[in-house]
C-alpha cells in the first residue's frame, strides 16, 4: 500500500496545482482539471495516512508511554486532516471564500506544524539519543511536555485561522444593496486582530516546545558518546 501511495501521490499531485490559481487568469478549464485532481488526492493521501495509523494495530498501549510514537501518529492525524481539508478548499465555489484569507494560512500550519514539524521532532527524539550511544533521551517527561505544549499551540493556531478567514472571506463579499461594499479591507484587518493574538499565543507555545527539545537534546550529547563505527575497508587487501 505505501508504494501505491506513493506512486498514486505522485501522478496525481502534479496535476492539482492548478488550485493555488482558481479565479486567476489561468484559462478555466485548468482550475477544473486542478480542483478534480485535488480532489481525487483525498484517496492516496488518506489511503497513506491510514496505513501508517494500522501500523499501529495490536500495539495501541504503546502510545500510553511512548510519547515519541505519540508525535509520529498525532502528526499523521494532522496529515490526515490537511489533506482532507485542502480537497475541500480546492473546490471551486469553497475557494471562492477562503482564497487570499486566513484559512489558505491555517491549512498551511496545519500541514507544515502539525504534519512536517512533528513527524520530525519524533523522528529526531527517536535518533539522537542512539546517534550519541544513549538509550533515550535524558528526559522522557520533557518529551512529553513538549508534545502537549506543541499540540496544544497547533490547535490555537489553526483554529484561531479558521475563524479568521471565514470571517475575512465574508466581510470582503458582503455588498449593500446598492452594490457598493459593506466593509472596508481596512476593517476586516482590524477584526482579525483577535484572532492574531490567539495565533502568537499558539506560535509561542509551539518555539517554547522546541525550547524544551533543544534543552533535552543539549543534556543527551552531554552526557553520551559518540559510539566507535568501523567503516570495513573497501578493497580487501586493505582489510
Ligand atoms: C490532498 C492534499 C491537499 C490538497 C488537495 C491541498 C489543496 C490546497 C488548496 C486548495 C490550497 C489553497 C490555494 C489558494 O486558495 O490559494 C492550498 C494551499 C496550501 N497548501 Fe495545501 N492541500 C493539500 C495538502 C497540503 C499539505 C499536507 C500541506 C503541507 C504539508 C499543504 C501546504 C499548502 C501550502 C503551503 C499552501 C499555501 C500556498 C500559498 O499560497 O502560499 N497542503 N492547498
Ligand atoms: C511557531 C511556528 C510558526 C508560526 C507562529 C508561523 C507563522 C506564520 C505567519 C504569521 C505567516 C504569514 C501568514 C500571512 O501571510 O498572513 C506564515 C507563513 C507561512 N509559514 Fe509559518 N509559522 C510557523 C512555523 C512554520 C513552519 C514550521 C513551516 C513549514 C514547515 C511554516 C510554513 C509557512 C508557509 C509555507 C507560509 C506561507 C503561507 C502562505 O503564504 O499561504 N511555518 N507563518
Amino acid at each position: 500500500l505505501s508504494i501505491v501511495h506513493f506512486w498514486a501521490l505522485i501522478f496525481t499531485y502534479m496535476w492539482a496545482g492548478p488550485h493555488h490559481l482558481h479565479y486567476t487568469a489561468l484559462p478555466d478549464w485548468t482550475q477544473s482539471v486542478g480542483m478534480v485532481f485535488s480532489l481525487i488526492l483525498l484517496a492516496p493521501s488518506w489511503g497513506g495516512m491510514i496505513n501508517g495509523i494500522m501500523t499501529l494495530s495490536g500495539a495501541w498501549h504503546k502510545l500510553r508511554d511512548d510519547p515519541i510514537l505519540r508525535f509520529l501518529i498525532v502528526s499523521l492525524s494532522f496529515y490526515g486532516m490537511s489533506t482532507f481539508e485542502g480537497p475541500m478548499m480546492s473546490i471551486k465555489t469553497v475557494n471562492a471564500l477562503s482564497h487570499y484569507t486566513d484559512w489558505t494560512v491555517g491549512h498551511v500550519h496545519s500541514g507544515a506544524l502539525g504534519w512536517v514539524g512533528l513527524v520530525t521532532m519524533g523522528s529526531m527524539y527517536y535518533l539522537i539519543p542512539r546517534l550519541y550511544g544513549q538509550k533515550k533521551m535524558y528526559s522522557v517527561p520533557a518529551i512529553e511536555l513538549h508534545f502537549w505544549v506543541a499540540t496544544i499551540g497547533i490547535v490555537l493556531y489553526i483554529a484561531a485561522m479558521w475563524i479568521a478567514g471565514v470571517m475575512q472571506g465574508l466581510m470582503w463579499r458582503s455588498i449593500n444593496p446598492d452594490g457598493s461594499l459593506t466593509y472596508t479591507f481596512v476593517e476586516s484587518v482590524k477584526a482579525t486582530f483577535p484572532f492574531y493574538v490567539i495565533r502568537l499565543l499558539g506560535g509561542l507555545l509551539y518555539l517554547g516546545g522546541m525550547v524544551v527539545m533543544a534543552w533535552n537534546t543539549f543534556m543527551t550529547v552531554r552526557n553520551g558518546q559518540v559510539p566507535e563505527v568501523r567503516i570495513p575497508a573497501l578493497n580487501p587487501a586493505h582489510a
